[in-house]
């Protein structure tokens, strides 16, 4: 058994090689970072004398300080039938990359790396010369250090529709060839508490990548709905040796609510007609007003709310007949178009027309009152009052009452009768005159 304390370097292609004569070591990487519950490849290769045939690799790890590692220090060993023994914490966690001594090929993947894991590592070959057991260790050593862990799980979240089943997917970090990791999803409802997603479903799958590495995913379906818009997921990764990591994400669920229209859509002729048309969805929808049978968009003041409620508001100031009649709110959402229609009437002051008047022939009285408004007005006379009987006849043509009543009077005085008209906007009060008919 020889050792070589200070060793010739030289570069090659791919890193620096070591040699003592005609044995040589390459190590690529003199230093490797390396995060907990991930794991760490030590590359390596080495060139021996021709008459030395290697048959063995070791790996140790111990203090820098120290000149050369012991036995104790093992952490590999590639026969399984020694008494030379790995230590324990490394047990399982070892494993080279190419198995066949004869490539020359000593590379290692350490998993389910520790902190403790760090330190400085050394390789020893082992084998037959001249027939008999020979073996050397090269003084270049790799040092590898672990930190806690900073990669995140990958999340990808498709485009979630309310209504429809989506997939998200957790991958976890490193290409390991380590323990499977647990991994697990928790849901944050509105205000942020933990809640759950009924109706669910996870799936776990483990792929395996270029023969000594693999890769951990996660799954998890479920129906998206509208409450889950802006809560998020998050998907935890548990390593061995209570390592974790996650990652937070936000789900956007496009949906959209039903196109609610408020404010009065009965005015009177000269005040402002104010219709609000509101729709709660994700994204924003484009909402337009339009009059019908116009298709023009009408002039609005729209508005995003919180709460992603969209709104647009027509304004028309000094109403006239014109604007009376029926307008649509059309939302258009992703590549939907929601509608709304609302009849708009206008109403008016009633006014007693022309033609009314009153009739007296001898003691029968007949009097006419016409009437024009909207909503149509209801006519009274105050003067059947101190009567019983007459006969009242109300006619109804479009905005137009046409009330006539028909009475026996005795020394009929008052040159004139009171008709009163109201429609719920105000009250017209007219005195008709009474012409006087005379003879047959
Ligand atoms: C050692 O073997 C591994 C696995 O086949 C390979 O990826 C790596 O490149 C090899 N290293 C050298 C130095 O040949
Ligand atoms: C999935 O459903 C189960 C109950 O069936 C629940 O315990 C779990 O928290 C749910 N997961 C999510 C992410 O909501
Ligand atoms: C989304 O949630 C965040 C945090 O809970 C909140 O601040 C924000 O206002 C919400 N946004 C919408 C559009 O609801
Ligand atoms: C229209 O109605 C809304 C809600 O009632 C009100 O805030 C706004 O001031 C009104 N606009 C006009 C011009 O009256
Ligand atoms: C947001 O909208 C939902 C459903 O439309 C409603 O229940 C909730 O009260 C609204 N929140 C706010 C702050 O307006
Ligand atoms: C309202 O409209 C009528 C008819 O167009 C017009 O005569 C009147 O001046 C207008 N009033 C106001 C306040 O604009
Ligand atoms: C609005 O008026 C039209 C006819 O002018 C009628 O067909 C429709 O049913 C009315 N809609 C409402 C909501 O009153
Ligand atoms: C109603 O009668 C008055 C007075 O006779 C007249 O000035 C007015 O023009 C008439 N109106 C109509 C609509 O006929
Ligand atoms: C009712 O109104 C319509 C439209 O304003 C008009 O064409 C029709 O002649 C009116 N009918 C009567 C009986 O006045
Ligand atoms: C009003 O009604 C009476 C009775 O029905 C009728 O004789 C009269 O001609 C009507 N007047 C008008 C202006 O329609």
């Amino acid at each position: 058994m020889f050792i070589f304390p200070f060793a010739l370097t030289g570069v090659s292609a791919w890193g620096q090689q070591h040699c003592v004569g005609r044995y040589c070591v390459t190590l690529s990487e003199r230093e490797l970072t390396a995060e907990a519950g991930l794991c760490v490849v030590i590359p390596c290769s080495f060139t021996n004398a021709d008459e030395f045939k290697p048959q063995h690799v070791v790996w140790y790890k111990c203090e820098a300080a120290k000149h050369s590692c012991s036995e104790t220090d093992i952490i590999f060993h590639s026969n399984k039938n020694t008494d030379k023994k790995a230590q324990a914490a490394f047990e399982g966690r070892v494993s080279r990359l190419e198995t066949d001594v004869s490539q020359k090929n000593c590379s290692i993947i350490i998993n389910d790396l520790k902190e403790s894991d760090s330190g400085s590592y050394q390789l020893r070959v082992t084998g037959e010369r001249n027939e008999q057991q020979d073996g050397f260790t090269f003084s270049q050593r790799v040092t590898v250090s672990v930190k806690g862990i900073k990669q995140k799980p990958t999340v990808m979240i498709p485009t979630l529709t309310e209504g429809q089943q989506a997939t998200l997917t957790c991958t976890a970090p490193g290409l390991c060839s380590g323990s499977v990791p647990e991994i697990t999803w928790t849901w944050r409802g509105a205000g942020g508490t933990e809640s759950y997603i009924t109706g669910n479903s996870t799936d776990f799958k483990t792929e395996n990548l270029m023969g000594f590495t693999q890769r951990h995913i996660s799954t998890l379906t479920f129906k998206s709905s509208a409450e889950q818009h802006n809560t998020t997921v998050t998907c935890k990764i548990r390593f061995t040796g209570e390592t974790t990591t996650e990652e937070t994400s936000t789900l956007k669920v496009n949906y959209v609510k039903e196109v609610k229209i408020t404010g009065v859509t009965s005015v009177r002729e000269g005040n402002v007609l104010n219709l609000t048309c509101s729709v709660e969805s994700f994204p924003p929808a484009h909402i337009v007003w339009k009059k019908v049978p116009s298709n023009t968009n009408l002039q609005t003041r729209n508005t995003d709310l919180h709460n992603n409620t969209g709104s647009a508001t027509l304004v028309t100031l000094n109403v006239t007949a014109e604007n009376s009649g029926q307008y649509i709110c059309m939302a258009k959402h992703l590549d939907k178009t929601l509608t709304s229609y609302v009849n708009v009437t206008l109403t008016w002051h009633t006014k007693i027309q022309n033609g009314s008047g009153c009739v007296l022939q001898s003691d029968a009285l007949t009097c006419v009152c016409i009437s024009e408004g909207f909503p149509l007005p209801t006519i009274k006379w105050p003067l059947l009052e101190d009567h019983t009987q007459y006969t009242l006849i109300t006619t109804v043509s479009n905005h137009t009452v046409n009330s006539t009543v028909s009475l026996t009077v005795k020394k009929h005085g008052n040159s004139t009768v009171e008709c009163v008209s109201n429609n719920g906007n105000g009250e017209e009060r007219e005195n008709l005159l009474v012409q006087k008919k005379h003879g047959v």
